[in-house]
């Protein structure tokens, strides 16, 4: 884990709430796995904490932070200028278990739930097939899915409204996947609303398939110093800022143990 200031390259409105930075460092893109996340301080750090911002993507020495403007702290980093810099704290957390050779891979992301997915599709697609389900509530909460580039995966697009891809969500899409797969499918990784991560979850079990959800819980500190995103799992009390923030979701899900308010029952 490191403290860098690194260079605003491009900070850019992607659609409605939705941003993407992209910052130059030196030390931390050689160090960050799929899943991870950093802490970023706002220009006035006197204000408020840092946030945690997952990853997006590595590119070289590029670092690319997919993020929502809805709070103090994330409208501050709308306002970052090309060249100015921004104080980071990472890579933080586990990351997604991406060892994997020869498997069929269904990866599944909804609304900022995306942020994680393309450094996670880019660490898994030469080795494996991969089926990408990305999913939100209009057009807007998909649109950051054209800047992804894959070539080689199968992408299908849900949207709550209809506007892009079904109409209809992730999950429908998964089910129909399972019910039309000539093959097994062998993992299941998935970020994005609780909501959705328990259906995902519950569909993994019910066909015996591998799952790996990603967590997202307020988080004070991001260095397990709190006990701000303190959850139970099956293996006890665990921080999502350190243990997690990906799970095995048979570690935290009995199918039905994600709270839709955030953190486990
Ligand atoms: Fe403080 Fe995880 S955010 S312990």
């Amino acid at each position: 884990m490191f403290l860098e200031d690194v260079k605003v390259i491009e900070n850019i409105q992607i659609a409605d709430n939705y941003y993407l930075m992209r910052v130059e460092g030196i030390k931390t893109p050689q160090h960050s796995k799929p899943g991870q996340f950093f802490m970023l301080q706002c220009k006035d750090s006197s204000k408020v904490l840092r946030r945690p911002i997952s990853l997006h993507n590595v590119d070289g020495n590029i670092l690319e932070f997919y993020y929502e403007a809805l709070g103090k702290g994330t409208k501050e980093f709308t306002r970052l200028s090309t060249d100015e810099t921004i104080n980071i704290q990472g890579p933080l957390g586990n990351g997604y278990d991406i060892d994997l050779k020869g498997k069929n891979i269904v990866v599944i992301g909804g609304g900022m739930g995306m942020a994680p997915i393309k450094y996670l599709i880019k660490g898994l697609k030469d080795n494996n097939n991969i089926t990408f389900i990305g999913g939100g509530r209009n057009a807007g909460a998909v649109k950051i899915i054209e800047k992804f580039n894959f070539e080689n995966i199968e992408l299908k697009v849900a949207t709550d409204d209809g506007s892009v891809g079904l109409k209809g969500n992730t999950v429908d899409i998964l089910k129909e996947l399972l019910k039309n797969k000539d093959e097994n499918i062998d993992i299941i990784y998935t970020c994005g609303p609780h909501p959705m991560m328990e259906a995902v979850a519950k569909v993994a079990q019910e066909n015996n398939i591998r799952c790996q959800v990603s967590l997202e819980e307020r988080m004070a500190c991001g260095i397990k110093a709190c006990v701000g995103c303190s959850i139970l799992t099956k293996k006890g009390m665990k921080k999502v800022c350190y243990d997690g923030p990906v799970f095995e979701s048979i570690d935290i899900v009995d199918v039905d143990v994600i709270d839709p308010n955030g953190g486990c029952k």
